[in-house]
């Protein structure tokens, strides 16, 4: 019923296992981003596809430890403040970033990385939304499923869960749906 690329972290269930083989990753935005590997191939896919239509995409942010991700809440707690980072950033335990299968893609456009909100309404998030199952990839936290989620909409957050992308985008459910469903 399940295998390991169905994972669930969210506010509820802590990312308790980590045993995913976990790499080094190239990005020219960020030199120290890692991903599990499975993730890391279908990313390129993903990438040489959006590529084709003309944009560049690359990765902001992939693996994180426990201790990156306390440090990203602290931080965004500073700038933005304790409710938006409730609604945007996973407490240290609860990030599925600690999986090894989340990609938070942006954008280079003129020799310019665009990173999450910047990114606004481009029509690149369209184009990775559409054709991301393509490639074995969910938006993780889509608009309208707030309250299923945990988290507000992220059309930057991809996660990996490999064939079943096909059938959570067909059914316009959450990963937290599916598992229901199974
Ligand atoms: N932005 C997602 C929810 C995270 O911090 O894991
Ligand atoms: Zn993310």
């Amino acid at each position: 019923m399940t295998n390991n690329y169905l994972i669930l972290v969210n506010k509820t269930h802590l990312c308790s296992y980590n045993d995913f083989k976990i790499i080094k990753v190239n990005s020219a935005y960020n030199p120290d981003a890692y991903l599990e590997e499975v993730t890391y191939k279908a990313f390129l896919k993903l990438k040489d596809f959006v590529k084709k239509e003309g944009y560049d995409i690359e990765i902001e942010s992939g693996y994180r430890s426990k201790e990156l991700q306390e440090k990203i809440f602290n931080e965004t707690k500073e700038q933005k403040g304790l409710e938006h980072t409730l609604k945007f950033v996973a407490k240290p335990g609860y990030s599925e970033h600690q999986t090894g299968l989340s990609v938070d893609f942006c954008l280079k456009e003129n020799n310019k990385f665009y990173v999450d909100f910047e990114m606004q309404e481009h029509p690149v998030l369209k184009l990775v939304a559409d054709n991301a199952d393509k490639f074995g990839f969910i938006i993780r936290y889509p608009k309208g499923k707030e309250n299923i989620t945990g988290y507000g909409y992220e059309p930057w957050h991809l996660r990996y869960v490999g064939e079943v992308a096909k059938i959570i985008k067909e059914k316009n459910i959450t990963l937290e749906e599916y598992l229901e469903e199974v």
